[in-house]
């Protein structure tokens, strides 16, 4: 199925992706990962919810963990532009039928709760405690030296319809994976910020969520993370990479929290904020698409996944199957 063209006046305005909140088992183990080993800054915690934000982020948090008897992931949340583009972005959301709700999130404005196309949640929110600039603290600077988030990456049960939902909601195809064969989409990434992606889907059962990612400034700052992980007791959250991604062009490293939720450390792809950009197209079985290096990823990046609370994934509809490492 072909790309769509760009949506360029979207029924609202999306700025950003923003933030996820994590269900997580044991908080300490994901304040030792999270804090103490990639360097992310708290920004509030008790005893039930961790708040935190990276380097360059002047909003109150980019990952909220939550307490709870299992593993989940809660919902991906995304700035709009306005206040207004909230009220908009609510009008639309009901009349495509959505379950639509107002919530309360601390240290948060108006905030509209949602859900996309496959039923995985989805907030918006205009108005976030900002906090004082801490970018130029070197001090504070630890582990992996987390800058800000970057985007999430969604098992998707049809990519096809993901792009074609996103796409009617403003975001743009920057690069994409065909199965030669169906003539079907296997993967695509999207923007709104004017990176290479803001979400990207992966064909698979889902909805689930297949990773988070940080921008971090430098290649070395992995390979210091790496030589960290390795040497504190984090060698088997280790799972695929370091890397240069064909798709994207960046660097990459995919490690594992204590719950299993992937997060990807990541930098330096490319500016997209060109309305005629046009998107790159990679065939599934081109072995530099995954990693420039020709590396494949092993099976387990394929599979493996965090279910949102309350959602029951599905199997995906195209079958065709990527390059797996042996
Ligand atoms: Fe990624």
């Amino acid at each position: 199925m072909p790309i769509p063209a760009p949506n360029l006046y979207p029924p609202f305005n999306i700025l950003r992706l923003s933030h996820i909140e994590f269900g997580v088992t044991d908080l300490a183990a994901s304040r030792a990962f999270y804090v103490d080993t990639l360097g992310l800054q708290v920004t509030d915690e008790d005893d039930e919810t961790i708040y935190l934000r990276a380097m360059e982020e002047r909003g109150h948090h980019c990952l909220i963990l939550k307490k709870k008897a299992q593993a989940s992931v809660d919902y991906l949340a995304y700035k709009v532009f306005s206040e207004d583009e909230l009220d908009k972005a609510h009008d639309w959301f009901a009349a495509q039928g959505h379950d639509v709700a107002w919530v309360t999130r601390p240290y948060q404005g108006r905030t509209l709760r949602t859900h996309d196309c496959f039923g995985a949640p989805m907030e918006f929110y205009f108005k976030m405690d900002r906090l004082a600039p801490i970018h130029q603290q070197y001090a504070l600077y630890k582990g992996v030296k987390p800058l800000r988030i970057d985007h999430f990456n969604c098992f998707v049960p049809d990519v096809d319809k993901a792009v074609a939902f996103y796409n009617r909601i403003g975001f743009r195809v920057t690069e994409y994976t065909e199965d030669e064969e169906t003539g079907r989409l296997w993967a695509a990434w999207t923007h709104r910020k004017g990176g290479v992606h803001d979400i990207a889907f992966t064909n698979g059962l889902g909805p689930r969520v297949h990773h988070t990612a940080f921008w971090v400034p430098t290649p070395l700052n992995i390979i210091d993370l790496l030589d960290l992980m390795a040497t504190t007791g984090y060698v088997g959250n280790i799972e695929r990479g370091p890397g240069r991604h064909g798709i994207s062009n960046a660097f990459f490293l995919y490690i594992l929290d204590p719950d299993g939720h992937r997060i990807e450390i990541y930098c330096s792809d490319y500016q997209t904020v060109d309305p005629d950009l046009e998107a790159i197209k990679w065939d599934l079985k081109d072995p530099q698409r995954q990693t420039l290096w020709g590396a494949p990823a092993p099976r387990s990046w394929f599979e493996h996944g965090s279910l949102f609370d309350g959602v029951e994934p599905v199997a995906a509809t195209l079958k065709a199957t990527p390059i797996v490492a042996p």
